[in-house]
């Protein structure tokens, strides 16, 4: 077979090969229900567990608030919509910018058609979106800010430590759409004062249909 030289990685990556060796048991011998009680289910509850740790270790997360996900777009819809539908009665207003993923635009188009108010913020030439204009946005009605880390198409990396702070200081939800940035970023959730965050193993070698979604228990507002 000739190989082909595949340049867009930010779309999807191969599977390295000792991801396929590490996921080859899981198909072909220990295919158990993780939800069973006898052993070969057993067994891979524990697999389950263990990569719900290694997981939580590369973002400075607990285990417990790993969910797994069939892919980034469910990550951006769980995130968002929990967030809003769970918050209702607390407040209908939601931020984001004019340049995320259409996972997470589409999320917000829904909700605004179901009552929310969403403010889609600008973003200068570079991709950035204004600070300042995101606290001044902030009303007694916000109820989360969702703000991706890096962009998909522009490769802009917003200063998430800041927008974090932002939202804490305002008792806001902070949803970050980390899908292209995990991998070739180091992101700390708890320094970075991130609640919900989505990420995404095929853009890091990973296979396709796994993704995580990062759920901080804590009430917020
Ligand atoms: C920034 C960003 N968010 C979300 C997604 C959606 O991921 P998926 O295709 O797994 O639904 C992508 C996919 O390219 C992305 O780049």
């Amino acid at each position: 077979m000739e190989r082909i030289r595949y340049f867009d990685h930010a779309a999807t990556t191969y599977v390295k090969e000792e991801v396929l060796e590490a996921m080859f048991p899981y198909f072909a011998l220990n295919y158990g229900n993780p939800s069973s009680i006898y052993g070969i289910g057993r067994q891979n509850k524990m697999a389950i567990e263990q990569a719900r740790k290694v997981v939580a270790s590369v973002i400075n997360s607990k285990p417990k608030e790993i969910y797994f996900t069939g892919c980034g777009s469910e990550s951006d819809n769980l995130a968002i919509k929990g967030v809003a539908y769970a918050n209702r009665e607390k407040g209908n207003h939601i931020i984001t910018s004019k340049i995320e993923h259409h996972a997470v635009i589409n999320s917000c188009k829904t909700l605004e058609s179901e009552g929310f108010r969403v403010t889609y913020l600008n973003v200068d030439k570079y991709g950035k979106i204004d600070l300042n204009e995101l606290e001044n946005n902030i009303t007694k009605d916000t109820i989360l800010i969702t703000i991706m880390t890096a962009n998909n198409e522009i490769g802009t990396i917003q200063d998430i430590e800041k927008i974090g702070q932002i939202a804490k200081k305002h008792n806001v939800y902070f949803h970050t759409d980390a899908v292209q940035a995990i991998g070739n970023l180091k992101i700390d959730v708890e320094k970075c004062n991130i609640d919900l965050l989505s990420l995404s193993a095929h853009k890091f070698y990973g296979p396709k249909g796994v993704r995580s979604f990062i759920c901080k228990t804590r009430n917020k507002i």
